[in-house]
């Protein structure tokens, strides 16, 4: 007979049994599911609604579970519903009458409230360690290539030059904020819903503080509703797993353009390509472009579960039984990427040579010879429309700004000077830009120290 069997006269349609269950994916909550009965128990103990006698066998109990299923001894069955119910029978089945107290003042909408928080909590936690890693990378390689100069780009057109490291390090900028994204997503969650109970709170005079306190909750919910209610903070870390996600696709479309024979700026390493079926010389960048492919999915789980939530009455209703597999899909895609992503940058060989080859291409320096005459005292408008003049002569003439002759630039304005040469070289141009945020290596350098500092000091 079901748990919850009392008021039914027919049993479940088989159909139904089937469509209803949740254990094939929420059994994944076993150990939140486990840690939050042992916490309720205790403190049902602890109150004196069940005796310490009571308690200290249901805990035992639970913890015996916890073991078995860990080793992988227990079968959950779909009939079961969930995993709240398939511990619970289990728990009855092992220690008798006793188990059928565990349920006291607690309902299956506080306790899956309760295990996702703890499961995102543990999974937010796992996912910054992901994160610092990748961080420790993208800094890594941005201290090795201060000097590394390379185009930048706007609408995918050379812009100015930069160098490879002040490129990786607006990543970094990028992660970090992923990562205070996380952290701020943490806090809201930490928060114990237990007490809650159906949607009314309960009669019994449970000791919520004291639940929330052995699961490391910083508090407790304020509203019975709300508590069993809410899935903001899954909303918040799907938010936050979309935005990584965003980011990680950014830099992996990167990675392929960069790869391709066009560009030639890096080569992967072969552990981190694949090769074609059908051309014997492939070696594809499929590990960045499945990186990015797999923003799609993270992006689908975010809206799947706004979707769900939205037309929702208060309190619970089953529709939120559809929140664990958007929120498992987004933890294992995202912790994945990261995984992967990491190495693949860490292996990658960087041709310094063709990158400070780009860089100099595409008149990158006629923002500096502009801001040259700016400098001399002209203003920066009349400066832009005259070296637009000479861009666009040198590019008839196939030469770039830097192969014109003085006497070529003194014949358009008298300000031209000899220094102008030094003022449009690409190194110069580089190394003057020492404003701060800037990609002089100094201040590059600068950045990263700044940054590892934020990691070292990061308080979770
Ligand atoms: N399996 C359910 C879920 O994941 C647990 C809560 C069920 N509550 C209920 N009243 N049917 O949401």
């Amino acid at each position: 007979m079901k748990l919850w069997g009392g008021r039914f006269e027919k049993t479940t349609d088989a159909l139904v049994e089937d469509f209803h269950s949740s254990i094939r994916f929420d059994q994944r909550l076993y150990k939140q599911d486990i840690q939050g009965s042992i916490a309720h128990a205790r403190m049902l103990g602890s109150v004196g609604v069940i005796s310490e006698k009571e308690a200290n066998e249901l805990i035992e109990g639970l913890a015996g579970i916890f073991e078995d299923i860990q080793a992988g001894k227990v079968e959950f069955e779909i009939g079961a519903e969930d995993i709240h119910m398939n511990v619970e029978k289990l728990l009855t089945e092992r220690i008798g009458q006793v188990g059928k107290k565990l349920h006291t003042g607690r309902s299956r909408n506080d306790q899956v409230a309760l295990d996702l928080r703890l499961y995102l909590r543990a999974e937010i936690d796992q996912t910054k360690v992901l994160i610092e890693r990748l961080i420790h990378t993208l800094l890594n390689l941005g201290e090795e290539h201060l000097e590394t100069w390379m185009p930048g780009y706007t609408h995918m057109q050379k812009a100015q030059p930069i160098t490879m490291a002040h490129h990786m390090m607006a990543y970094v900028q990028m992660f970090l904020r992923d990562l205070d994204r996380l952290k701020d997503t943490r806090k809201r969650l930490n928060l114990s819903p237990l007490g809650s109970g159906a949607m009314a709170g309960t009669t019994f005079p449970l000791d919520r503080e004291k639940a929330a306190l052995e699961l490391e909750f910083d508090g407790v919910t304020l509203n019975s509703i709300d508590g069993v209610s809410d899935r903001d903070f899954a909303l918040e870390f799907l938010s936050a797993a979309a935005i990584l996600m965003m980011h990680l696709s950014r830099m992996c479309e990167e990675l392929v353009l960069w790869s391709s024979g066009e560009f030639q700026f890096i080569t992967m390493d072969d552990a981190y390509s694949t090769g074609s079926s059908i051309m014997p010389q492939k070696k594809n960048p499929d590990v960045a472009e499945l990186v990015r492919g797999k923003t799609g999915r993270v992006y689908g789980d975010l809206m799947a579960l706004l979707t769900v939530m939205k037309g929702l009455p208060l309190a619970y209703n089953k529709d939120m039984q559809e929140d664990k597999e958007q929120v498992f899909d987004a933890v294992d895609t995202i912790q994945k990427c990261l995984l992967v992503v990491e190495p693949m940058l860490r292996t990658m060989q960087v041709h310094r040579e063709t990158l400070s080859r780009g860089a100099k291409g595409g008149f990158t320096n006629a923002t500096d010879l502009a801001d040259y005459l700016a400098k001399k005292g002209l203003p920066f408008r009349e400066a832009h429309e005259l070296v637009g003049r000479i861009v666009l002569h040198c590019s008839k003439q196939g030469i770039g700004l830097e192969d014109l002759n003085l006497s070529d630039y003194q014949a358009l304005s008298p300000i031209f000077e000899a220094d102008l040469f030094e003022a449009i070289g690409i190194e110069f141009c580089v190394r003057a830009r020492k404003i701060k945020g800037g990609p002089s290596p100094e201040t590059v350098a600068q950045g990263i120290q700044l940054s590892r500092q934020v990691l070292e000091n990061l308080s979770w």
